[in-house]
């Protein structure tokens, strides 16, 4: 543990823009650890993992921090930085690949998953993947990662990674505990409830995203495709509306037979309606606030820089003790 408070660490990769399932399933609860130590990055080295464009990648990250910042999260009283200005990422990565087993990097589902959708490209860096998340996590002696449902199984990597690590050197690393929160566990796409709501689907109908306009948040969600029932509840058939049913209990904190109570005899129309002005309330000083730190590039950097440099001063305790253990010349 850093200065005896518990240590919160996650990370979001600067690829694409963040929907509402990044907020209510991560972000959002970042800033709920008022007595915690809190860091978090802009994982632009686990980016590269699919092919970006250089300078979409490099606005992109901005983007992430002013976004970072724009949810709540206060550069004085967190360590945000950017993860490939912090070189102790990659170096305790490398690490830790080589106490990561082909048979376990194999079963992740994000990696099956996205070689498929990358099938030209499906390169080392994809496949070890889950040891450099693992190396975000344990450098800084992690105890509680926050991270989105579908995460769960690359910290349960990073657990075994930090066991089998230990188990072989002696203590080394903290072994960390997810967060996942419980409500708006996965919000799923707005024109296929089955099917999670990415950030990389080609169709913008099916996707709110945290930066878009009020008019088209509202428009999204009165587009969204529920069942030919009228009646707001959960059910057999209903995952449209079992979907807008988390996201405005999400926005709104309601319960399920409060939501139904309130649009008994309403009709669907009405429930989007409520649901999109939910969303698009909340979302609203959060995109304020994002332009007024876009616009200001110079700060941004500042932010950066005294982050890195924090970020930095506590990943090299950890990583003089890891060179120390695997044997390394000091
Ligand atoms: N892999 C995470 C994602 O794709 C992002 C991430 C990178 C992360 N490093 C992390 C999350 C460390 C938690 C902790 O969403």
């Amino acid at each position: 543990m850093l200065d005896e408070k518990k240590v919160v660490l996650s990370g979001i990769q600067p690829s694409g823009n963040l929907t509402i399932g990044n907020y209510l399933g991560a972000l959002r609860n970042f800033d709920a650890f008022p007595d915690c130590k809190c860091i978090y990055c802009v994982a632009d080295l686990h980016a590269i993992t699919v092919r970006q464009v250089p300078a979409e990648l490099r606005r992109r990250t901005y983007e992430t921090l002013a976004l970072y910042m724009a949810c709540g999260l206060d550069p004085e009283k967190n360590i945000l930085f950017v993860q490939s200005q912090v070189p102790a990422h990659a170096e305790l990565g490398w690490v830790l690949d080589c106490y990561s087993m082909f048979g376990e990097l194999s079963r992740m589902t994000q990696f099956k998953d996205k070689s498929q959708h990358h099938a030209d490209n499906i390169n080392a860096g994809l496949f070890t993947y889950p040891a450099l998340m693992a190396a975000d996590i344990l450098l800084y002696q992690t105890d509680l990662v926050p991270v989105g449902i579908d995460q769960k199984q690359h910290l349960e990597l990073a657990r075994n990674i930090a066991e089998r690590f230990n188990g072989i050197y002696g203590d080394t690393f903290t072994v960390p505990d997810g967060y996942i929160p419980t409500t708006g566990m996965k919000i799923m796409s707005l024109c296929d409830p089955t099917s999670k709501m990415s950030k990389s689907d080609p169709n913008p109908n099916a996707v709110v995203y945290i930066l878009d306009e009020p008019e088209v948040i509202l428009r999204k969600f009165k587009r969204a495709v529920t069942d030919s029932g009228t009646e707001v509840c959960r059910g057999e058939g209903k995952e449209g509306i079992a979907n807008l049913m988390n996201i405005y209990a999400c926005f709104t904190g309601k319960s399920d037979d409060e939501i139904s109570a309130e649009f008994d005899g309403r009709g669907y129309g009405a429930f989007k309606q409520a649901v999109g002005e939910a969303a698009a309330e909340c979302l609203r000083p959060i995109r304020e606030q994002f332009t007024r730190l876009m616009a200001d590039k110079a700060y941004l950097e500042e932010v950066m820089k005294k982050g890195a440099d924090q970020a930095a001063y506590y990943a090299r305790k950890t990583m003089s003790k890891v060179r120390r253990k695997v044997g390394f010349a000091l």
